[in-house]
């Protein structure tokens, strides 16, 4: 297992009080980003977490003229075996809670395809079509109990890619909420690797819930390892965390 030895700097963190606040604080940043650059390209993440904020995002383009007619995204991780239109794949989840409801062209959002038949070469042709419109500008992320970032569990490597992985005991029985029954959890998504990540220009984490308060302990104040993946966030030169109070009640000062 890889220590990081370069003394990181302190990311930024922003506690606000609640967990609305702090979705609305995720989307005024994202709002920001794309008016400043309409053809900005976002990383996206599914989950419980950022459903506030893609619901703010919808409003402003509902209410205040925000448009992503020109925004390409990329989601960073989907379930394998999962088509897209099941229910709980994050493509369908994309739709829903946010594709849907905007301007965006389809044929820009992109989410990996857990059904490719091949999914090696898939992951790798993700990863070239990151490249090709110039990587990400901002992306969001959101924490798991252990610390996972996307898919990438404890002990994913600093520089891995997008690639097929196991999911851990822990993942399946939290995100098991999202299905009727826990033996549906599929045990292996497609997800971007933390080298994908952290090539971002600029990292939004928003964690909110008391839940996630010791994982965020560790990723701001814990060592830099890849024992508790989002840790590995602070080597990057911008990334924010962006907390609710709860998610921040672990934190010293
Ligand atoms: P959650 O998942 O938003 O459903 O808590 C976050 C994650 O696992 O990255």
């Amino acid at each position: 297992m890889v220590r990081i030895q370069k003394t990181p700097d302190p990311p930024q963190v922003l506690v606000l009080p609640s967990d609305a606040a702090a979705s609305i604080k995720v989307a005024e940043i994202f709002d920001q980003a794309v008016r400043e650059n309409p053809e900005i390209v976002l990383g996206l993440a599914t989950g419980g977490t950022p459903v506030g904020c893609y619901r703010e995002l919808v409003r402003r383009h509902r209410e205040e003229g925000l448009s992503f007619a020109s925004v390409t995204s990329f989601n960073l991780d989907e379930y394998v075996g999962l088509p897209p239109d099941h229910p709980q794949s994050f493509r369908h989840f994309m739709q829903t809670k946010l594709f849907d409801h905007l301007d965006i062209e389809s044929a820009r959002t992109h989410v990996p395809n857990g059904m490719a038949s091949d999914l090696a070469s898939h992951a790798a042709a993700y990863e070239q079509a990151i490249r090709q419109v110039g990587g990400i500008e901002l992306q969001l992320l959101g924490i798991g109990h252990n610390g996972h970032i996307a898919f990438n569990e404890p002990g994913a490597s600093f520089d891995s890619r997008t690639r097929v992985v196991d999911l851990t005991e822990t993942t399946i029985e939290s995100n098991a909420r999202f299905f009727d029954r826990p033996d549906e959890v599929p045990r292996t998504a497609i997800t971007m690797g933390i080298g994908t990540i952290l090539e971002a220009k600029r990292i939004v984490l928003l964690a909110t819930g008391k839940d996630k308060s010791e994982a965020v302990r560790l990723s701001i104040e814990g060592a830099v390892h890849t024992d508790h993946p989002a840790s590995l966030l602070r080597t990057h030169p911008d990334v924010t965390f962006v907390l609710d109070a709860p998610a921040a009640s672990g934190l010293s000062g």
